[in-house]
């Protein structure tokens, strides 16, 4: 297991390098496995990709390459499918959309529409939420360094929840709540000693990592000491987060185990039991056929049942369990057009080669294969492929030659410049971590659905990049 760099929060796991088999022929490379790709996507009987009853040569017509294309219809069956899974007697939601993965004044009134709440990490994120009408109520507010300002501002908006996640924050918090006259409702993010990607997890006593209160150090209960004694504040939680793209229950486990002996330390020494308790993100989805994550509401059974045989053990009530997935609501649900540039066939020797295909994006509309060396699904969208294949490389058209959208891919032979090829499962970390590198600006978000489409992000234009330029564009208060 290998985690990107940065570190290994965010980050995924280098999965098999192995090259993928390669399709027996032409119609199974023509295949779009179910696993992978949006639940309308499917080829026509000329074998043009259709997702959402449209054309993707029409989408491309109107709304340009490169293109997120949203699967609409999808993205409601998996916030539906996450509410029922979650849903528990009390008031208010308990799964909170994880807005990091993609966020849009859309998916804000999708998410709302469907009950979910909305975890929010920065002040801009927090912005968007108010502006699209989310409730605040059901807002959590997340971030290992929130400002002064941006509590202020979540504060004054009534944000449900705030999770606490150092020393500075809570006495912040608790000043900026008290001079309101206000009680911020708040959960402590406790680091548990549990990385976990795929099917991996390592449990370790100790955390070396930016975010939350070490709870092997005694941080937590410090924490949790501190907030009791706060007028201003309310404990109504803790907090666990342990990784991303993951597809068991094992290693929520081992965090569950660690976050309710924590519970039943409070109860002892505070005689308060504590209402709720966040397990956080990381809910993993198929970026290849051979992912298998856990169906959606195989994994909420996992962590209930986890969650109540701990509570029971210690003797506690069971609290509520809440999640935040971003990636498994909003991942599977969109794929990216692109239109081909060139073809290069390249000599490997020893009789192998390989074929760069450059797409018209790249790093700057999905930097996680570059980042983090994720694995994608490529597939000859605009026509049916009828010869063989040959092993490619998509590759994206900035100057790095780790600019790599797709590392190795089965593509028909014959792929020339004009084709369009769609990537899958590119709804989470891909357009919300798009860069400007390059100066190629940002592509466009549609969403389609029964045959209708609606543009929810237009594209970026270089006049947009370039009014920033101060330079170039003097405004009132350039000196
Ligand atoms: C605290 C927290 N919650 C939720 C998420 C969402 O994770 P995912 O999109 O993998 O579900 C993250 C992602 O980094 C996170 O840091």
């Amino acid at each position: 297991m290998r985690a990107h760099p940065a570190g290994p929060r965010h980050g995924d796991v280098s999965t098999s390098p192995a090259i993928p088999i390669a399709p027996i022929d032409a119609v199974q490379l023509g295949e779009l496995a179910a696993e992978v790709w949006p639940i309308t996507a499917q080829r026509s009987l000329k074998g043009v990709m259709h997702v959402g009853g449209v054309d993707v040569r029409d989408l491309a017509a109107e709304y340009q390459t490169p293109l997120f294309v949203w699967d609409l219809d999808y993205f409601r069956s998996r916030l539906a499918a996450f509410a029922t899974a979650f849903a528990d007697a009390g008031p208010g939601p308990t799964v909170f959309y994880a807005a990091k993965a993609f966020l849009a004044g859309l998916a804000v009134r999708e998410v709302s529409a469907a009950g979910l709440g909305i975890d929010v990490c920065t002040g801009g994120e927090l912005t968007l939420a108010l502006r699209a009408g989310a409730d605040p109520a059901n807002l959590m507010f997340h971030g290992n360094n929130k400002s002064a300002s941006e509590l202020t501002q979540a504060l004054d908006a009534g944000v449900g929840r705030f999770v606490i996640d150092s020393f500075e924050e809570l006495v912040r918090l608790a000043a900026l709540a008290e001079d309101r006259g206000v009680k911020a409702r708040v959960l402590i993010r406790v680091t548990v000693g549990v990385e976990a990607h795929t099917h991996e997890f390592i449990a370790t006593a100790h955390e070396d990592q930016k975010f939350g209160f070490s709870l092997a150090g005694g941080a937590a209960a410090e924490a949790v000491r501190r907030v009791l004694g706060l007028d201003s504040l309310e404990l109504v939680g803790l907090h666990s987060h342990i990784g991303s793209q993951i597809f068991d229950a094992d290693g929520f486990e081992v965090a569950a185990h660690r976050v309710v002996e924590l519970l039943a330390d409070v109860r002892d020494e505070h005689g308060v039991e504590l209402a709720e308790l966040d397990l956080g993100g990381g809910m993993g989805i198929a970026y290849v056929s051979d992912d298998d994550p856990l169906q959606i509401e195989d994994l909420a059974g996992r962590l209930r049942v986890i969650v109540e045989r701990e509570t029971a053990s210690r003797g506690l009530t069971v609290p509520r369990i809440l999640v935040e997935p971003g990636r498994a609501i909003v991942g599977p649900t969109m794929v990216t057009l692109y239109e081909v540039g060139t073809v290069k066939p390249i000599d490997l020797g020893g009789g192998h080669s390989r074929t760069y295909i450059s797409v018209d994006g790249g790093m700057s509309d999905n930097i996680r294969t570059a980042l983090y060396d994720a694995d994608y699904t490529v597939t000859l969208a605009s026509r049916a492929p009828t010869v063989p294949a040959t092993l490619a490389r998509v590759v994206g058209k900035h100057c790095e030659s780790g600019d790599i959208v797709v590392r190795d891919a089965w593509l028909p032979a014959d792929v020339v410049p004009s084709d369009l090829l769609a990537v899958a499962a590119t709804g989470a970390y891909c357009r919300a971590m798009a860069s400007t590198y390059n100066l190629v600006p940002r592509p466009a978000v549609v969403a389609v659905s029964a045959g209708t489409t609606r543009l929810v992000l237009r594209r970026e234009s270089v006049d947009d990049l370039l009014a920033l330029d101060v330079e170039l564009f003097p405004g009132p208060d350039a000196s």
